[in-house]
């Protein structure tokens, strides 16, 4: 299994200071960032786009922003986001019906590529020619929308299915992750972990990073 990535969501960080937020992150072990970007379709929130991760890439050099695109339509801000610097782009697989065109747009703007599952969508609907063409594999476990909510367990297996089929690929689990629910993900196999509230909202987000990494790896 690939090594561990911490990935912080800076959707529970203070947005006001989100330039200190990242660089704190980093100072604290974390390999990503995790932006949420929300377009009031896909979901019903809004939360940041391309201008204002453009703002942290210039703000943070050297940061690897991984771009979580909670957005209808996938294939219409892959430009944006690669001005902006992004370096991962992972788009939903319910908001499109031609998965392998939206790599291909994502591949010409040399960013990483990641394809996401919400919790009603099975793992089957990452086709091998899918996963194949894409860098990493994001399994929600929550539903895509807010920070803050509770762990779906059931979403579990999906991550065990797909690190049976796919051993070296990145696995990313994202909502309701912390020290509480890490031992089920890294157990199942996934290797990237994102985490908001119980990073940001800990006394010391380094000890919790930590804390996920080495339970990944170990
Ligand atoms: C939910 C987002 C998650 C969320 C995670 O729609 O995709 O990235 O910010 O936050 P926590 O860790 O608080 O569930
Ligand atoms: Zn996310």
């Amino acid at each position: 299994m690939p090594r561990a990535i911490i990935s912080p969501s800076v959707l529970a960080s203070d947005f006001g200071q989100l330039t200190a937020e990242c660089k704190r992150m980093i100072k604290g072990g974390a390999e990503w960032l995790h932006m949420d970007v929300m377009d009031g379709h896909f979901v019903p929130n809004i939360t940041m786009g391309a201008p204002i991760l453009a703002c942290v890439s210039k703000g943070v050099p050297g940061i690897f922003m991984d771009c979580h695109m909670m957005v209808a339509e996938p294939e219409k801000w892959v430009n944006d986001i690669a001005d902006a610097g992004g370096a991962l782009y992972c788009f939903h697989l319910e908001a499109t019906t031609d998965p392998l065109s939206v790599i291909k747009a994502i591949r010409a703007r040399n960013m990483k590529v990641g394809v996401a599952i919400s919790p009603d969508t099975p793992s089957t609907t990452i086709t091998d020619e899918v996963a194949n063409a894409a860098d990493m594999l994001l399994v929600m476990t929550v539903y895509p929308g807010r920070g803050g909510q509770k762990f779906l367990e059931r979403c579990v297996p999906k991550v065990a299915e797909l690190r049976a089929r796919f051993p070296d690929k990145d696995i990313e689990v994202d909502g309701g992750v912390g020290p509480k629910t890490i031992d089920a993900c890294a157990h199942a196999g996934s290797n990237v972990i994102v985490a908001g509230t119980a990073i940001f909202g800990a006394p010391n987000p380094e000890e919790v990073i930590a804390t996920l990494k080495a339970t990944v790896n170990t």
